[in-house]
């Protein structure tokens, strides 16, 4: 019976590779479909049961498969793995959980032309549990249909608009020059022990001087405690919600389990501090309306006050650790690449004089920077991959996938691909300004594609490029041992140990 279903998975696979060969034209730029294939039914329309995957097994579908290739941590290599032998698609069951997964270029393009006007991702049961038992609303992260696109719009031109984010480099600047100090002041040898929490702390107060325009003190000896609460709540929050993200969460509060007390009872802190933060900001701005990021997104809006609490909360949330960790891997590829990391200095030494902090008006003028930050996110990104809930029946390539399939959206296996990046595990920034039209658009999407992309992009991209020409202008990053460093899953791609880096003052 085995060897009949694998049969017929490997006639099915072989069938689907040469309609694949068919499809998927490398253009100059784009790896396009044929413009027929964007629009129309595929003709063969094979069903959601017929892509290829690992053999799933009654109850557990895949797990024991994955648990055995090293388990969830490891998940993002067993995913390259699935990839490389199935294909550009493939299916996987999880328990009862159930998700497509894509990983080429030409797949995302066809997704990204048939996105619904409201594209949802995979829920996240226990936030909205938390949200309904105390009548909060949504934020971006959770919201679906009109009204997330009710909100999407509030935030989209003040964080999308690059002459909007250029605005918040003062802020930015004024966090980095104490980041910058603090490097000296907790090093030791030029080491750093935990840089990672030293990073959150970092982009913490980056984006809480935005948010809020409070500074928290976290980069200074002596933090007051209110703020240790504060991100001692985030903490607990993202280290509850994953167990109920597996479990039923209804259970979980039916049964007042632990985890969902701790849970309830880290929300109820971040939304208090949040609230009281908010209300102080706009309460200070009411009576001379200035130039002012939230201010304005409130006033010019017509989000109510308890929709502004809820997605001001989870632009913080969503933007501390993931920026955070894009920084440690940029310090760690540099550190690697003391060539680049020369060729950087050089250009930051050329454009920004002396006695001036960088700002985003020079950064226009910075190719290599960028172009370090996009290899670094191309070879170690943070979110290894994100979601879509289907809304309706859609073709992708050869298969026609009902509504309500979870389509994962692997951008971690496309960075290691060589077909779409020569010498895919080299940091070679160059890539990025020689060979630029070689590339496909497609197949590097660290923050996600489409009208859902992340609505925090620009902002992370000038907090990592401003941080980037800080540190690498008053510290050269070195390498302390060359032995390969790990990488596991913990919701982001973080590194198995303490990086090997140290920080030597220039
Ligand atoms: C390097 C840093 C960052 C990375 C790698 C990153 C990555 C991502 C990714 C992959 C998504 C999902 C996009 C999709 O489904 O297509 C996302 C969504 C989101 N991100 Fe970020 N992000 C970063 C920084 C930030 C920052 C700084 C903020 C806040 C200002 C933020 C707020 C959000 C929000 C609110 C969403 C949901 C957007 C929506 O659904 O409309 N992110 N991010």
């Amino acid at each position: 019976m085995r060897v009949q279903i694998q049969k017929s998975q490997i006639l099915e696979f072989l069938k689907m590779k040469s309609v694949w060969l068919q499809h998927c034209k490398t253009t100059s730029s784009v790896c396009v479909l044929d413009s027929k294939d964007a629009v129309q039914v595929a003709p063969c329309g094979h069903s959601l049961n017929s892509i290829p995957g690992p053999t799933s097994w009654p109850l557990v579908g895949s797990l024991i498969e994955l648990l055995r290739k090293g388990g969830l941590t490891r998940q993002h290599d067993a995913l390259v793995e699935y990839h490389k032998k199935y294909g550009k698609i493939f299916r996987l069951k999880l328990g009862s959980f159930e998700s497509v997964h894509i990983g080429a270029p030409c797949l995302l393009e066809a997704l990204y032309r048939k996105e619904s006007i409201y594209p949802q991702r995979l829920e996240i049961k226990p936030w909205k549990a938390y949200r309904d038992l105390r009548n909060e609303a949504y934020g971006l992260l959770i919201e679906e249909g009109k009204d997330w696109q009710r909100m999407r719009s509030a935030f989209q031109q003040k964080l999308m608009k690059p002459t909007e984010v250029a605005k918040l480099d003062g802020k930015i600047n004024q966090v980095l020059a104490d980041f910058v100090k603090r490097i000296g002041s907790v090093s030791h040898n030029g080491q750093i022990k935990d840089l990672y929490f030293e990073l959150n702390k970092w982009s913490f107060e980056t984006i809480s001087l935005v948010l809020y325009d409070k500074r928290f003190g976290l980069l200074h000896k002596d933090v007051d405690e209110e703020a240790i609460n504060f991100i001692t709540a985030v903490k607990t929050m993202m280290s509850t919600f994953g167990m109920m993200m597996v479990t039923p969460v209804e259970l979980h509060r039916t049964l007042n389990t632990k985890t969902w007390k701790d849970h309830t009872a880290a929300w109820d802190r971040i939304f208090s501090t949040a609230k009281l933060y908010i209300d102080r900001r706009l309460k200070r701005h009411v009576s001379k309306p200035t130039d002012d990021f939230l201010c304005d997104i409130f006033h010019q809006s017509n989000l109510s006050k308890k929709e502004l609490y809820a997605a001001t909360t989870e632009l913080q949330i969503g933007g501390v650790e993931t920026t955070a960790n894009s920084m440690l891997w940029a310090i760690f590829n540099l550190s690697r690449s003391p060539c680049a990391q020369a060729k950087l200095l050089q250009e930051i030494q050329a454009v920004v004089p002396l006695n001036q902090s960088p700002s985003a008006e020079y950064i226009k003028r910075m190719p290599y920077l960028k172009a370090c930050l996009k290899e670094s996110m191309r070879l170690s990104p943070s979110v290894p991959f994100t979601s879509r809930t289907l809304d309706k029946e859609t073709v992708l390539g050869d298969y026609v996938l009902p509504k309500r399939t979870v389509l994962m959206i692997n951008s971690h296996a496309l960075g290691c691909n060589e077909e779409y990046f020569d010498e895919a595990k080299r940091f070679k920034p160059e890539r990025w300004l020689e060979n630029k039209s070689s590339i496909n658009p497609f197949a590097h999407v660290p923050f996600g594609i489409g009208k859902r992309m992340c609505i925090g992009r620009r902002l992370a991209e000038l907090e990592l490029q401003l941080a980037l020409c800080w540190v690498i202008r008053e510290y050269e990053i070195v390498a302390i041992d060359n032995e390969p460093v790990d990488v596991i899953h913990s919701g982001l791609l973080i590194p198995s140990r303490e990086l090997p880096v140290a920080f030597i003052r220039r």
